[in-house]
């Protein structure tokens, strides 16, 4: 059975961090509320001049390096992304040309904090599909470019980042769930919530790029509600019992709604991968990122079954399940 394996991963962070207390003498906060109410302690902003799209090209070739390919060795490229350099082109064909890659096509995707979930989900579609054999897909984003500096219900909580994962077609030997590669993915959306997060700006509405606006102990609940939902339907797709999972690699948005969904799922702390309190909130690419930090740690081991969920504006949210 053809499946879609991950062969290498990657990441990038703006070189400039900034700790919770440097928002104590611009905001009516505190280092105590951010970290007791959301587990963020520090992010990362993207220098002046910085594009989305140079951060997804770092990650990127981070991630070929780790998997020994070239860049004419891809044949397609997502980015999932909410923030583009520009309307369009798209910052995957950006990402195409900062790689020299000559061939092949690339797109974005856009769903929000979900956006790598579903990039996953349709490069895992179009490798079973025999549509390509390589795909890289990137989760990019710069929301520090969206953040009303005067709103402390939001601009604590997000940092800018990339990271990158290297899908690669390979024959599974079994199977069955015990292939290597993605077993499963379960996407939802539903638009009635559009108000709980969204942006305030656009092409079509205002002409601007707007600011996010968010109704935070709304989406707290359906946070905690419809990420451990999406999992176990992956799970069950998947055939696998939640006591086989090795790892979540959970969106990392807030540590109360990530400790919420482990104990939904019965799984320890110790099986959960937590990089919020160094890079708050990335949209689309806080599980790359997580992912490519955790790779770099050696915490995966061959066979281990990881899965991966997250929820955004839309709402959308979904999930997938993998061997690494
Ligand atoms: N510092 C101090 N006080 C604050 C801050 C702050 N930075 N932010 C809010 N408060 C205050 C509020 O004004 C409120 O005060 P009031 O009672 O006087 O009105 C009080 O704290 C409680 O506010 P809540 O919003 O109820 O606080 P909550 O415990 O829900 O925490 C938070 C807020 C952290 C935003 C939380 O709701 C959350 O994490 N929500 C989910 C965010 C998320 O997961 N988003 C999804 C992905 S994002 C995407 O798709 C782009």
């Amino acid at each position: 059975m053809r499946r879609a394996i991950v062969r290498g991963t990657g990441h990038y962070l703006p070189e400039r961090v900034v700790e919770n207390s440097w928002f104590e003498d611009k905001l009516d906060t505190s280092d105590e509320w951010i970290r007791a109410r959301t587990g963020i302690e520090r992010r990362h902003f993207a220098a002046e001049g910085q594009r989305t799209s140079d951060l997804g090209i770092l990650a990127a070739r981070a991630a070929l390096d780790k998997a020994g390919l070239a860049a004419r060795d891809i044949d397609a490229v997502i980015v999932a992304t909410s923030t583009p350099d520009l309307t369009f082109p798209s910052v995957a064909t950006m990402v195409q040309a900062g790689l020299g890659m000559t061939r092949g096509f690339a797109y974005d995707l856009q769903a929000v904090c979900a956006g790598f979930v579903f990039a996953l989900a349709n490069a895992d579609a179009m490798i079973r599909a025999g549509l390509a054999e390589r795909v890289l897909v990137i989760g990019a984003e710069t929301f520090s470019r969206i953040m009303d500096w005067t709103d402390r219900g939001t601009c604590v909580l997000f940092g800018d980042g990339a990271g990158a994962v290297v899908l690669e077609a390979a024959e599974g030997a079994a199977g069955t769930s015990q292939d290597r590669g993605i077993l499963a993915t379960d996407l939802n959306s539903d638009g009635q919530y559009r108000d709980l997060l969204y942006v305030d700006g656009g092409v079509a509405s205002t002409g601007t790029a707007g600011y996010l606006r968010m109704q935070g102990n709304l989406v707290f609940r359906h946070a905690v509600e419809k990420l451990a939902d999406t999992a176990h339907r992956a799970l069950d797709k998947a055939g696998i019992a939640p006591e086989q999972v090795d790892w979540l690699v959970p969106h990392q948005a807030n540590l109360r709604i990530i400790e919420a969904t482990a104990k939904r799922m019965h799984l320890p702390m110790q099986k959960v991968v937590l990089t919020v309190a160094d890079h708050g909130n990335t949209s689309a690419a806080s599980i790359p990122l997580a992912l490519s930090v955790a790779d770099a740690q050696g915490r995966f081991k061959p066979g281990d079954l990881l899965v991966v969920e997250a929820i955004g504006g839309g709402l959308a949210w979904g999930s997938a399940v993998l061997r690494w």
